[in-house]
């Protein structure tokens, strides 16, 4: 590498608060024969104060990015960065830290605790960081999602679609750095899911709020700034300002039809 491009990395690398970023993140589970490479060599930025989509077929390797990116898992080989703090270089209870502090996650599988109500399930990343919610953006959070008659309900006793939005609620509750949204709108009527496409594009303008999320759908990447394009755990396209259209016609080149 030349002068110039390391001098442009070293400078990249610095002014990189508050948004994320890999550089040649590997990711391999299980060993020997059983060895699966989910990611293989990707250099990926999700700008700070930028809504980025990441789309691709399944077993692409989406959600084990998302994974490595919020520090949920650790990476085989190449770095992660979560504004200018590289996760590797992390004792686990810092890393820890960081994540209650300054990610929210939305899980493909919403990961709500069954034992609590939907209001303590919200709140559980305050309770666990000891601080109270800001009273009106919990608010605004519960009003947007239409969860203020399911406050007092279990998991259990919700539709996919409400547990979805608890779980976007409880990611969003902290006003988290980086939001990383895993399917958000998968299980949602077009109506819902077209409030929470708007909810994390107003996060993104209003708030300056930092947004990753996974999507099958391009109507919703259509809503982000930037679309990353997955295959085989590999980065196979970028596309800056999507429209749904765009997005569709690159996913037939692509051979996606999921
Ligand atoms: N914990 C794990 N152990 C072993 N293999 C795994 C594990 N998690 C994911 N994989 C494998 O890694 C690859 C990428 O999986 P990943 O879940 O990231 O895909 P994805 O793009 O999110 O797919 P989908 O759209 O179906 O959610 C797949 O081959 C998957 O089987
Ligand atoms: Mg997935």
């Amino acid at each position: 590498m030349g002068n110039a491009a390391e001098a442009k990395r070293t400078i990249s690398e610095g002014t990189a608060a508050g948004g994320a970023r890999t550089v040649r993140l590997g990711k391999v589970y299980g060993s020997g024969d059983m060895a699966v490479r989910a990611l293989d060599d990707v250099t990926v930025e999700f700008p700070a104060g930028r809504f980025t989509a990441i789309m691709g077929p399944s077993g692409a390797g989406k959600s084990t990015l998302m994974h490595c990116v919020a520090g949920l898992e650790d990476a085989s080989s190449g770095k992660v960065y979560v504004g200018d703090q590289e996760l590797g270089a992390l004792s686990d209870r810092r890393l820890t830290r960081l994540r209650r502090e300054r990610i929210g996650f939305v899980f493909q599988a919403f990961n709500l605790i069954p034992t609590l109500t939907a209001r303590d399930n919200i709140l559980l990343p305050l309770t666990l960081a000891g601080t109270s919610p800001d009273r009106e953006w919990l608010n605004t959070v519960v009003r947007v999602l239409k969860l203020g008659d399911r406050l007092s309900h279990r998991p259990s006793e919700m539709s996919g679609g409400q547990q979805q939005r608890v779980a976007l609620a409880r990611a969003l509750v902290t006003r988290p750095q980086i939001v990383f949204a895993d399917e958000p709108t998968g299980n949602l009527d077009s109506r819902t899911g077209a409030e929470v496409l708007a909810l994390l594009r107003n996060a993104v303008d209003d708030l300056g709020q930092t947004v990753a999320m996974v999507t099958h759908d391009p109507v919703a990447a259509g809503h982000a700034d930037a679309v990353v394009f997955l295959a085989d755990g590999r980065i196979v396209d970028l596309m800056d300002a999507p429209t749904a259209d765009r997005v569709l016609d690159r996913m037939r080149g692509l051979g996606d039809h999921s």
